[in-house]
């Protein structure tokens, strides 16, 4: 028995599954880590595994960055944990507001679920209205309004120019019905349903680019028919950077495409793997979060800006700032975009890669997709080839045939190599596949 199945069995005594969150459960069990440096982790075996997957895409420096263990260990060595204010917390939002155009106010959480509860709560206030819109298959973390249509199977989906609101989970609250799913870059039909909700909808959240199903960014377009339409209509408009957060650029998604939402959560990349989360936006939206001027809007939590995540973020973000880490994971990026073209021409089988800022994402298909639709019909028997290889050659992959792969500051062109070598071994299968 190794190792790690000997800690499955222990844990899953007390713990279902043996996982802290589900997507990490993966048969017949899941791997246990010890140690991460770099782009590796090593699991309890011993083994070590190139690591593809960077704490779902937070540790964009690599794990175990000098100078953020370095601030990290400072904080500890303070002995502040949590529930004061700290030098640090001011610091990681001055970083912050040098970053990003535009920039508001901001207030921290821990994590990209808490923010987005936040913002909502904000959007609720000040509209006085309650549902909220969102895009088919996106996924904004697990609060009930917007934990549906999220990865949906096909005979849930609904019609394509009004998308059903299935529930991603059991346990969510029946509000969550009530959520009006978008139909990702179809100007037309989400023109429709926002006009047709407009006098309940308290906001729209949209990622500017769909990277938990893959990487699929919204046309120019279409991101600004959400903005005007919004400031039209009095619907607060909130773009989730969670993920596009200083990978796609040192201002984000909303630096790329030249437009500004009411208010924009951050996370992941933010603190390099600590748990820290934003919410940034309006003046006047955050100012109703204000306790010193009675805003009536609570902000509250044990470990908001704790001692840790804030030192973490401080030291993180003046590494994201100039725009050079972005543009080395965008070399990267292109090898294997490129790596990935030659084999799927060199093996007559439909593949692209898409991808920006490290995330990138194999897509099974003749072109790239531009939304949820055509997206899921990537060949899942394909990815599941080509994670399984990968596997065997120590490279994490997401195991979901629909999620996003990422790349960190600390990969080299060694791995990209050693990526696209175990690629064209799981390629060479799949021409014997059906
Ligand atoms: C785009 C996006 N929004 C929100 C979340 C939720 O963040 P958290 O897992 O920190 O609650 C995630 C997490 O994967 C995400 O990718």
């Amino acid at each position: 028995m190794t190792t790690s199945q000997a800690l499955f069995q222990r844990a899953s005594r007390y713990v279902p599954g043996g996982v802290h969150s589900s997507t990490r459960f993966q048969a017949p069990h899941p791997l246990y880590f010890s140690r991460a440096e770099g782009p590796y982790l090593w699991d309890v075996e011993g083994d070590r595994y190139l690591d593809c997957t960077m704490g779902n895409a937070s540790v964009m420096l690599g794990h175990s960055h000098p100078d953020v263990d370095e601030a990290v260990t400072a904080a500890v060595r303070q002995g502040l944990t949590t529930g004061v204010e700290t030098e640090a917390a001011v610091n990681a939002a001055e970083r912050l507001a040098g970053m990003i155009p535009d920039f508001g106010r901001v207030k921290f959480a821990n994590t990209g679920t808490e923010a987005l509860m936040h913002a909502l709560a904000i959007a609720r206030h000040t509209t006085g209205r309650e549902r909220v819109a969102k895009a088919e298959g996106a996924y904004h973390g697990w609060l009930d309004p917007l934990w549906v249509s999220t990865w949906p199977a096909p005979d849930q989906l609904g019609p394509a120019d009004r998308p059903a609101a299935p529930p991603s989970s059991a346990g969510l609250s029946r509000s969550a019905q009530g959520t009006v799913v978008l139909p990702f870059n179809d100007l037309a039909a989400t023109e429709r349903l926002l006009r047709k909700h407009a006098s309940d909808l308290a906001a729209v959240v949209v990622e500017p680019i769909l990277i938990d199903i893959g990487y699929i960014p919204a046309t120019g377009e279409y991101l600004r028919l959400l903005r005007d339409l919004t400031a039209e209509l009095g619907i607060v408009l909130i773009f989730d950077e969670l993920l596009t957060g200083f990978r796609v650029a040192p201002g984000g998604a909303r630096q790329v495409y030249g437009i500004t939402p009411d208010l924009t959560t951050y996370g992941k990349a933010i603190a390099n793997g600590y748990p820290l989360a934003a919410v940034e936006g309006r003046e006047d939206l955050m100012a109703t979060t204000d306790p010193s001027k009675g805003g009536p809007v609570g902000w509250v939590g044990t470990y908001n800006g704790h001692g840790t995540a804030v030192a973490a973020a401080a030291a993180t973000l003046p590494l994201l700032a100039d725009g050079s880490a972005q543009a080395y994971l965008d070399v990267l990026g292109a090898q294997v975009r490129e790596g990935f073209a030659e084999l799927s021409r060199r093996f007559g089988i439909p593949a692209v890669v898409a991808g920006a800022g490290g995330h990138f994402q194999p897509y099974f298909l003749t072109g790239s997709p531009t939304g949820y639709r055509t997206a899921m019909v990537s060949h899942a028997a394909r990815y599941a080839a080509l994670h399984r290889v990968a596997r065997e050659h120590r490279i994490l992959l997401p195991a979901k045939p629909l999620l996003h792969a990422a790349l960190s500051t600390a990969h080299t062109e060694t791995d990209v190599a050693a990526l696209l070598k175990a690629a064209e071994e799981a390629f060479a299968e799949m021409r014997s596949m059906t």
